[in-house]
C-alpha cells in the first residue's frame, strides 16, 4: 500500500515560520517522521512539498492508480481553492485533511474549507503530530475497506 502525502504552500518554512503557532518541527523532520510510522505500519510513503497549486493538480491528477489515498495538508488552498477539491474529487481516492493548528480556534476565514465535507477524515490542532495521526487514521480506514 502506498500514501501520498501533500503538503501546500509556505510549510517549506517550518520549524522557522510563526514557530508559536505551528511548533519549531520542520518539515523534513514530519516526513522522517512519517517514514518511521510508514515502516511500523507496513505501507509505503512518498512525501512532497510546492508552493505551486499547479504541481500539486497534477501530482494529484497522477495520484490514481499508483497510490491507495492521500493525506495532505493544502495549508491556505483549503480555504481558497475550489480547484484542490475538484482535483481530490476526480482523483477518487479517499484523502485525510490536516492541519498543525487548531484552525477552527483562529480567523473566520479559516473556519471554512473546501475539503472537510468530501475528505475521509480531517486531523487538527495537534502540530507535526497531525500528519503521523492522519497517516494512521487512513491506513486504519483503508485496510476496514
Ligand atoms: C495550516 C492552516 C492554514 O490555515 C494555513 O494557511 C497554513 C497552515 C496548518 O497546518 O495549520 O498554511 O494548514
Amino acid at each position: 500500500m502506498r500514501i501520498l502525502v501533500l503538503s501546500g504552500p509556505n510549510l517549506q518554512m517550518l520549524g522557522t515560520r510563526e514557530p508559536d503557532r505551528y511548533g519549531s518541527t520542520t518539515l523534513p523532520e514530519i516526513h522522517a517522521r512519517l517514514s518511521a510510522l510508514a515502516q511500523e505500519l507496513g505501507v509505503a510513503v512518498d512525501c512532497e512539498q510546492s508552493n505551486h497549486e499547479g504541481v500539486v493538480l497534477d501530482r494529484i491528477a497522477g495520484a490514481r492508480g499508483a497510490f491507495a489515498g492521500i493525506v495532505i495538508n493544502a495549508g491556505g488552498w483549503t480555504h481558497t481553492s475550489v480547484a484542490l477539491r475538484d482535483a481530490l474529487l476526480a482523483a477518487n481516492l479517499p484523502f485525510v485533511e490536516v492541519h498543525l493548528s487548531n484552525v477552527a480556534a483562529r480567523e473566520p476565514f479559516r473556519h471554512h474549507s473546501y475539503l472537510s465535507d468530501v475528505a475521509a477524515g480531517v486531523v487538527f490542532g495537534f502540530g507535526a503530530e497531525s500528519y503521523l495521526l492522519g497517516l494512521r487514521g487512513l491506513v486504519s480506514r483503508l485496510r476496514a475497506a
